[in-house]
């Protein structure tokens, strides 16, 4: 059956290219653009940010204010990421700050307000554009009140009859917890009485606002929609998730290899492709210059890198206890990033203590991100929980396999070795403890040492595994239809 183009708005906080701090960034990118190469009309909104690429010179498209009270001006600035046309909504009392969402990892005490208001403003836009989406496609807590808004206030005006909203859920665990007095400037909140966003009688949360709004939602991997409707893994909505259950499906991200390709990554020493002679060359180059610009001596030593929030989220916890145990072996540790304080410092100790294997680099940093892809032999990634991963993907185009603990997307994209040496592309482990951890990173270790010509060829069979998102934008296109029939 032949089925029309849609128009379709995704709202999201932030967006690659323009302004990231996590992997959501990554898919409000290349999930449009791979919509749009299937000639969908998408375009993009987010807030108008102080750091924003581009932003200066932006051209603007309209000056106007809510049409709701209250009044807020505000104008929306047209930008554009890989061909894709961006809206940006420009309110400099929200959003002319330093960072998008924290300052000194103290969340903005505004921003339920913050983010309330580009909800609205997202939809009170379109109108004024002349842009009407079949479907707008919200993203975490962020915008989950614009499904509510959809709802409760716009999809009343004959310019809404036909929208309709889909959901995604990237991570369940950031709710947008609020009170009333915190979101009045939302007409909507002025009652005290909202069922479909409340958790109690003075607090609401943005997310299950979009949850129990959303006409269609989807989480970022088959495995996490699954652990979303239970006690354990639904960080306290399970009942909300199972509610919404026959509406709920599971999409795992895609891997932007125009980003994210060794042949063609501008970051790195040596650009390398999936054969055996290109690879080893290229991953030894881009090893020595990894040991060199974190400050290890260049050896020919098994390395395991990892890039991530310092957040026990993504079992950094797990990770403490065993790493100097771990450091007794031949190898490097190459560990890039920011968050937690308290996580940082206790990194800095063991750090101090086995510096000449282990480097702990506190920052942010998309170039290192690159080389620690391409010059680590392994990447960890030993979540407590993970609703989709990137970085697993990212490493397995490198050749660089994942150890992985098998929840969410993690289960979904990595195979164990032991469990299935010849569909192989990685390592996984169950048991969310630290000696489960050891474990699997000595099995890799092992597989390293005793067997070079059998783990070049498990890179191999990573490296020539595609997670185009071509695939996955199908399955949002799916969705989408099956949410203009809901
Ligand atoms: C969040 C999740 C991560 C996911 C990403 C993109 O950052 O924690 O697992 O890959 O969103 O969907």
């Amino acid at each position: 059956m032949a089925t029309k183009n849609l128009s379709i708005l995704f709202v999201a906080s932030e967006v690659e290219g323009l302004i990231k701090s996590g992997g959501l960034a990554d898919v409000a990118k290349a999930l449009p653009k791979a919509l749009s190469t299937l000639q969908q009309d998408v375009r993009i909104t987010l807030p108008a940010y102080q750091k924003m690429a581009g932003i200066e010179q932006a051209e603007n498209l309209l000056e106007t204010q809510l049409e709701h009270w209250p009044h807020t001006a505000y104008s929306v600035k047209a930008l554009q990421v890989d061909g894709v046309s961006v809206y940006a909504i420009d309110c400099p009392q929200y959003f002319d700050r330093p960072e998008m969402y924290a300052e000194n990892n103290q969340a903005y005490s505004d921003n339920g307000e913050r983010f309330a208001f580009f909800s609205a403003a997202c939809l009170d836009m379109l109108p004024k554009l002349g842009f009407q989406p079949d479907i707008v496609h919200a993203n975490d807590w962020h915008t989950g009140f614009v499904p509510y808004l959809l709802k409760h206030r716009y999809g009343q005006a004959p310019f809404f009859a036909n929208t309709k909203s889909v959901l995604s859920i990237h991570n369940a665990v950031f709710k947008g917890v609020f009170s009333y007095e915190e979101l009045q400037v939302l007409p909507e909140m002025h009652t005290r009485y909202a069922p479909d966003a409340a958790v109690s009688h003075t607090h609401v949360t943005m997310l299950r606002a979009g949850v129990l709004n959303a006409d269609k939602i989807n989480a970022v991997s088959p495995t996490y929609a699954q652990e979303l409707k239970t006690e354990l893994g639904s960080h306290g909505m399970a009942a909300e998730f199972q509610q919404r259950s026959s509406d709920l499906v599971g999409i795992l991200n895609g891997c932007d290899y125009s980003a994210w390709s060794p042949q063609t990554d501008s970051f790195l020493p040596v650009n390398y492709k999936a054969n055996r002679q290109s690879m080893v060359r290229g991953k030894k180059a881009c090893k020595r210059e990894l040991q060199q610009r974190v400050g290890l001596e260049q050896q020919d030593v098994a390395v395991y890198g990892m890039v991530c929030r310092l957040t026990n989220q993504k079992g950094i916890h797990y990770l403490l206890p065993i790493l100097s145990e771990f450091l007794k072996h031949d190898v490097h540790v190459v560990i890039v990033g920011t968050g937690d304080p308290v996580l940082a410092s206790q990194l800095k100790e063991i750090e101090a203590l086995h510096s000449d294997k282990f480097s702990f680099v506190e920052a942010y940093s998309n170039e290192l991100a690159h080389l620690v892809e391409a010059g680590s032999d392994f990447f960890l990634m030993p979540s407590e929980f993970e609703p989709c991963g990137l970085n697993q993907i990212y490493s397995m185009a490198y050749g660089t396999l994942p150890i992985v603990r098998g929840v969410g997307g993690l289960r979904d994209s990595v195979n164990d070795y032991d469990e299935d040496p010849d569909n192989a592309t990685g390592f996984v482990f169950d048991a969310p403890e630290p000696a489960a951890l050891l474990n699997v990173l000595q099995r890799s270790l092992l597989l390293y040492a005793q067997q070079p010509n059998e783990i070049k060829r498990v890179q191999l069979y990573a490296m020539g595994q595609n997670f185009c998102w071509n695939k996955a934008a199908d399955e949002y296109l799916a969705l989408y239809h099956s949410a203009t029939r809901a």
